[in-house]
């Protein structure tokens, strides 16, 4: 292994760049050339690709976002779009590529391996947390940590003005934000992809509630599970009590990397370095329990992942 390059692609998140810095530092260390990628599979498609050194990552291991810059890349899922890719890369000279990105990253990198033959390491990279194969993708811990701000913020407000409010955050399918922003803001109730969303059931829970003295609600609604717009519109009709929806949308993207996932970023650029070194290919590289493991791409985007066992009931137990 002489020449690796890395790239960025999908939704960006916060620890992105922790990662892309270990990758460079460590294959340098190792004597591997590294080269960076503009923009996911349209740099390679457009030979976007530049040497990096030591101080092309100096101080960004604490910026939000992807210094790579990231997209998807509708144009990759075409063969001539891959063999573009695969051209720039035999052109320079590269042995192995690392991609940090979620599911549809993961595929483009599966493709590249099993179809055309070029060395592929996947390291998770979504606020999503939908990744199997890992406890934890980089970005969703910085993630809930900001829909959480969001929400205490929230909280102050619904308290004084006596609201039930709607928040809406990110996750496509996956309820991972939802559920542990919900319970580390105490929220009174969670929407989950694939759990039944029973409003009638809230506004029975709400009125109950407003009887025994509770007068301000948070209600956190997984993207994937209903709409907060739509949401609070059917609780404030049903119950009359004041119900506002908020979208949180793309600032759960961006922001100070936490030390966790600034951590799992470094931890998991290392070891895809080191799995490429090691003559491995269509993996996908991760923690479980503390442990560096890998296991196959195709495996990693397409298992579900199931929600964190227990938390769900404790959300309305301890509300
Ligand atoms: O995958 C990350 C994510 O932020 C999802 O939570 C969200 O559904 C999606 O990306 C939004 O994508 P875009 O920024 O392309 O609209």
């Amino acid at each position: 292994m002489k020449r690796i390059a890395v790239l960025t692609s999908g939704g960006d998140a916060p620890g992105m760049n922790a990662a892309i810095r270990a990758i460079v530092r460590f294959a340098l260390f190792n004597k591997i050339e590294v080269f960076g990628v503009e923009a996911g599979y349209d740099g390679l498609i457009d030979n976007k690709i530049f040497q990096m050194n030591h101080r092309s990552v100096s101080n960004i291991i604490g910026r939000g976002g992807t210094i790579l810059k990231t997209a998807r890349s509708p144009r990759f899922l075409t063969a001539s779009g891959q063999a573009k890719a695969v051209k720039t890369l035999k052109e320079r000279g590269i042995d192995g590529l690392i991609v940090i990105g979620g599911n549809g990253s993961y595929r483009g990198a599966h493709i590249l391996s099993e179809k055309w033959g070029i060395r592929c390491i996947g390291a998770p990279g979504t606020i999503d947390n939908d990744l199997a194969g890992t406890d934890f993708t980089i970005g969703f811990n910085t993630a809930v940590n900001t829909a959480l701000d969001a929400i205490d913020k929230i909280r102050d407000t619904a308290t004084s003005m006596e609201r039930i409010y709607v928040v809406e955050v990110m996750g496509r399918t996956s309820g991972h934000i939802a559920l542990l922003a919900a319970l580390s803001g105490g929220a009174e109730d969670v929407l989950l992809p694939g759990r039944i969303v029973n409003i009638n059931n809230i506004c029975d829970d709400v009125k109950k509630g407003h009887r025994a003295g509770k007068v301000s609600w948070i209600i956190v609604v997984a993207e994937g599970a209903a709409g907060a717009v739509d949401v609070a519109a059917k609780i404030m009709k049903k119950t009359r009590f004041d119900a506002r929806p908020v979208v949180l949308g793309h600032i759960q993207r961006g922001g100070v990397p936490s030390a966790i996932d600034r951590i799992l970023g470094t931890r998991l650029g290392v070891s895809a370095v080191e799995f490429l070194m090691a003559g491995d290919t269509d993996k996908a590289v991760g923690i479980i329990s503390g442990k560096i493991t890998a296991v196959d791409l195709l495996y990693a985007c397409g298992e579900k992942k199931g929600e964190f066992e227990g938390l769900y009931n404790l959300i309305k137990i301890l509300r």
